[in-house]
């Protein structure tokens, strides 16, 4: 593989060595009777350079064509000292074989810079070019430092189902689940199928007897856990029928949402910035070659810089009250206006962490329980909510989270106050009835966490197969 032939040393270490690589050209050139393939096996961004002489039996193989960008290769040859300065080693190819080729006429990933709105367009075939290929591998390693970082702390990972009657976050922003029961069509009797007031078949009623969505997050579920076997995290994906005709938002994103048992809303903020600085430092330390192809081509600053002093620093701490302040004493002009009760834009949330703490993350907590969900718990002045958002420069809003009410009567007041039935919920506030104890958790969107880390400014690249309306061919 030519990942592992490179190493740390381009090679360097391995010249005289026989090899037999696969991969794709991702370009031919050809220049005085020689012929330079850039191979790569996809599996980072460094490839290797194959050289062909003219009159060797591997020149006969290039007029055969077929040898072309996007072609896939079997290439014998040794590797051997590279005269050019570009490469530690290149390999002296002996033998080729073409095993799949790409007509260069039709093939859309020509050797050229393509726009990400064009690759958006070509999903497909956009996971070959570096951008998106480092895209996926630094993905992998965020969610490899998710999974560590959880373990190592004793939590539990949960899963937590995809298909739910009850709406989360409150906000009726479901996705509802119908077309699973058209099957049932074919086995029962129309006559035995609930129908809608008009005749029609009312398919909503029909599979779980109530009606059923794509969850908008696993939090409630994991609650039911840390109850049980204590500390838990889920990652899964998450779904929300709101707009998606933004650079931060997609219908179908992952989640990683952390609950805690016997913990209070400053237990939940230490989880949240220890969580973000070792993924930090974990892609640091392992996505070195893609951040550095990030920091060249997408974000053209220091990236790395960034993301090292990011890790190394406290994150800022304020009340969503001193959030107002700055934004209201901003001297420059926002597009939404701002009072005391109103939800923080996100324009607001960049001014604060990107302006106000000078590219900084900051914790923002203690939300007026109106712009809230219900199960936040109450803090004492009976307005605010023990509430945190994790903003980040140029994302945003990377997490949200909560203390989560833990007394029964307070509770139930909340429920009734937002307009919920009390009676759909029996059994979330059953674990307030037995054995209840403050819990705090929060949930941290995984494609903003992709795109903070790469500097990737549209969502829909950091994720390999993005939802967003119109978008759901494969
Ligand atoms: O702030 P949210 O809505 O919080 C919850 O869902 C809680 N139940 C989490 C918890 O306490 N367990 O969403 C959490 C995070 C946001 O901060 C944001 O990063 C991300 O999920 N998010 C989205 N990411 C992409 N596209 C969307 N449409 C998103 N909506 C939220
Ligand atoms: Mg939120």
């Amino acid at each position: 593989r030519i990942a592992r032939v490179k190493g740390n040393d381009g090679g360097a270490s391995r010249v005289g060595e026989a090899l037999e690589l696969r991969g794709w050209a991702r370009s031919v050139r050809t220049q005085k009777g020689m012929a330079f393939i850039d191979l790569n096996d996809g599996s980072a961004i460094s490839g290797m350079q194959a050289v062909v002489n003219e009159g060797s039996a591997a020149w006969d193989a290039l007029d055969a064509g077929g040898v072309s960008t996007g072609a896939a290769l079997r290439v014998k040859g040794k590797l051997v000292a590279s005269p050019g300065g570009k490469q530690a080693a290149e390999l002296a190819v002996e033998e080729i074989d073409v095993i799949g080729t790409a007509d260069p006429e039709t093939y859309p990933l020509q050797k050229k810079r393509h726009t990400l709105e064009y690759l958006r367009s070509i999903a497909h075939l956009r996971p070959r070019t570096n951008t998106i290929g480092a895209v996926a591998r630094v993905r992998n390693q965020l969610a490899y430092a998710t999974h560590t970082f959880f373990q190592e702390h004793g939590f539990l990972y949960a899963n937590t189902p995809i298909i739910t009657a009850s709406d989360c976050e409150g906000a009726g922003e479901q996705f509802q689940v119908t077309t699973l029961v058209e099957a049932l069509k074919n086995n029962r009797p129309s006559s035995d199928l609930p129908k809608n007031k008009d005749g029609s078949i009312d398919y909503s009623q029909d599979f779980f007897g109530k009606p059923s969505y794509l969850t908008v997050s696993g939090q409630l579920n994991g609650e039911i856990m840390a109850c049980a076997v204590n500390d838990i995290y889920t990652f899964g994906p998450t779904f929300r029928a709101e707009n998606s005709n933004t650079s931060r938002h997609l219908a179908e994103f992952w989640m990683v949402e952390p609950e805690l048992a016997f913990a209070d809303l400053n237990d939940d903020m230490d989880c949240a910035e220890a969580y973000l600085k070792y993924c930090l430092n974990h892609v640091l330390e392992h996505c070195d070659e893609d951040l550095e192809f990030f920091e060249k081509n997408i974000s053209k600053d220091n990236l790395r810089e960034r993301l090292r002093n990011v890790a190394s620093q406290e994150f800022a701490r304020i009340t969503y009250t001193e959030a107002v302040e700055h934004v209201l004493n901003a001297k420059k002009k926002f597009e939404f206006p701002i009072e005391w009760g109103s939800d923080l834009q996100s324009e607001h949330e960049r001014y604060i962490s990107e302006e106000v703490f000078k590219d900084r993350p900051v914790i923002v907590r203690d939300y007026p329980k109106d712009i809230k969900a219900f199960y936040m718990r109450l803090n004492d002045d009976n307005k605010t909510v023990a509430a945190m958002d994790v903003l980040v420069p140029r994302v945003g809003e990377l997490m949200g989270g909560s203390q989560r009410e833990e007394r029964l009567d307070v509770l139930e007041r909340r429920i009734e106050e937002v307009g919920l039935e009390k009676e759909s919920y029996w059994w979330y506030l059953d674990l307030r009835r037995y054995g209840s104890q403050p819990h705090a958790g929060f949930g941290l969107g995984f494609e903003r966490l992709v795109q903070y880390v790469t500097g990737v400014e549209n969502i829909r690249d950091a994720i390999p197969f993005p939802r967003y309306p119109g978008s759901a061919e494969f």
